[in-house]
């Protein structure tokens, strides 16, 4: 798919499609104004013939317009004039290029004009529209023996501004999108793969490749290393698995060395079946995307390494599978972690926090900036905030602030929780210094509680993205979140830092 920037209006233009808005009550925008001015009235009497009246979810292809160099124009309907905002703009974008997939269209031509929204600038319908394109493009059939029939001609597609002061700021919003998109659509990838082929060893390799084509660090450390390192709590997780547990090291460099790094934890539990508390056998499938922290991890380094930020950047993954066998730790077994924290593990369902606190502690090594865990981690956070809204617990108010701007500004918000000192007491346990689970209360809490036990020597904060990772039912399939708001707070850092 290739993107363009554009200075200009129609009439000067030319094409195979153009997009053109329209709001409810058949009332133009400038862009159709434009066309209805050179193509001598034609816009209007469609209007008026009623088969297009500017309601949202709306749309008509018109071909051969007379007076116009464009093959067809698409006129989309935008809904109410002063309704017009982030949301509407969102849905008109997908719209177009749902709209657009079921037709023979290659190129494309948008007015962004044509989209008045007051508190967003065109940078940001830039990067958004760049997005949704892609994202409505993706299709995830590797795994099938054909691939499918309906593929979208759609090939190029042009943003016109009408501003040339405004240009550079837009191209690289656009690159920005760009960036965006692909590390979604490597997350989308690891998620939709097979848990017999996703499995700690391929994340290793695909960590890998990404450093080999992005000039990052790799590193993989082996069963026997996490031993050495006393990493008691992960290995615990892995036992009941014949796949090898792996731990992932990426490192992006993007500044000088002396400046201290950004470090991203991924929860990367590539089959969950709970272990010996093993899982009920509906939408157990499910939980092969229980590797969507990692994959968001990798995701955000490949958008970074695209886009050459100059941030410092560590990802670091815990990878395993979760597994009941005679090997598998049992409820009521007790682990150190690498902290030297004893943990009761009384349920073996709880593995992500097990998994993730070892990681955290590895992470005090690179004397990170700050650090932020991403983790599919409770069924209580799909239960609270539903599929819309990824949860955010931290231990520093001022980083979950900007993590919660960094969602806003490309919708994929989260929501912050509280993580009170007060909850800590449902972690007690009667044989060790901490349970890996609460009561039936508060769960997404408990779990963050237990988290921030390893925790203490940095900023910290923590994504539950357990209801955003993927979706369920026909569309079941990875969203690629939160690669957006993961990458956007660190092209917000990028700016703070320098
Ligand atoms: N991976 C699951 C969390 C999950 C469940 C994510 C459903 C998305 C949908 C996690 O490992 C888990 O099993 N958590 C338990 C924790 C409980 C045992 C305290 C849960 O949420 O039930
Ligand atoms: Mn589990
Ligand atoms: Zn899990």
């Amino acid at each position: 798919m290739d993107f363009g920037i554009k200075v200009g209006t129609p009439e000067k233009q030319r094409g195979a499609c153009a997009v053109i808005g329209i709001f409810e009550s058949r009332k133009m925008t400038e862009s159709a104004k434009v066309l209805d001015k050179i193509t001598q009235g034609y816009i209007k009497s469609i209007l008026t013939s009623g088969d297009m009246d500017g309601k949202v979810n709306t749309s008509l292809l018109l071909h051969n317009v007379p007076g116009t160099h464009f093959k067809r124009i698409l006129l989309i309907g935008l809904g109410k004039e002063q309704e017009f905002k982030e949301k509407t703009f969102l849905g008109a974008i997908n719209s177009i290029f749902s709209t657009l997939q079921k037709t023979a269209v290659t190129d494309v031509m948008l007015f962004l004009s044509d989209f008045p929204i007051k508190e967003r600038a065109n940078e940001w319908k830039i990067s958004q529209t760049v997005i949704a394109a892609i994202n409505s493009l993706y299709q995830f059939d590797q795994l099938k023996s054909k691939p499918e029939n309906n593929p979208g001609k759609l090939r190029k597609i042009l943003l016109c501004i009408d501003n040339r002061s405004e240009l550079i700021a837009c191209e690289q919003a656009m690159q920005q999108g760009l960036a965006i998109a692909h590390g979604m659509n490597l997350t989308k990838d690891l998620g939709n793969l097979a848990p017999n082929i996703c499995t700690p060893t391929y994340l290793a390799t695909q960590a890998k490749n990404l450093a080999k084509t992005h000039k990052l660090k790799a590193s993989i450390l082996e069963e026997k290393d996490m031993e050495k390192l006393g990493m008691g709590s992960f290995l615990a997780v892995a036992r009941g698995s014949e796949q090898p547990a792996k731990l992932i090291v990426l490192e992006y460099q993007g500044l000088s060395k002396k400046e201290d790094p950004i470090v991203l934890v991924g929860k990367g539990v590539t089959f969950d079946t709970g272990g010996i508390s093993l899982k009920p056998a509906a939408e157990m499938d499910e939980m092969k995307f229980d590797m969507s922290g990692a994959g968001s991890v990798l995701g955000t380094m490949l958008a970074v390494a695209e886009m050459k930020l100059p941030v410092n950047l560590v990802g670091i993954i815990p990878a395993t599978e979760n597994m009941p066998s005679g090997k598998a730790t049992k409820p009521g077994d007790v682990v150190t972690s690498m902290s030297g924290q004893t943990i009761e593990i009384l349920n073996t369902d709880a593995e992500g926090r097990l998994i993730l606190c070892d990681a955290l502690t590895y992470a005090e090594r690179y004397n990170p900036k700050m650090v932020i865990d991403i983790a599919t981690l409770t069924g209580a956070c799909v239960i609270a905030l539903g599929n819309l809204t990824t949860g955010l617990m931290s231990n520093d108010d001022k980083l979950a602030q900007e993590l919660l701007a960094a969602g806003e500004q490309v919708a994929d918000r989260a929501w912050q929780l509280p993580l009170w000192d007060e909850y800590q007491d449902l972690l007690k346990s009667n044989f060790a210094d901490i349970a890996n689970i609460g009561g039936r209360t508060a769960g997404t809490i408990t779990a963050a509680c237990f988290l921030s036990r390893f925790t203490k020597k940095y900023r910290w904060a923590h994504l539950d993205i357990a209801g955003t990772a993927w979706k369920s039912g026909k569309d079941k399939g990875s969203s690629g979140r939160p690669v957006p708001l993961l990458t956007q707070f660190l092209i917000t850092q990028s700016k703070i830092s320098n």
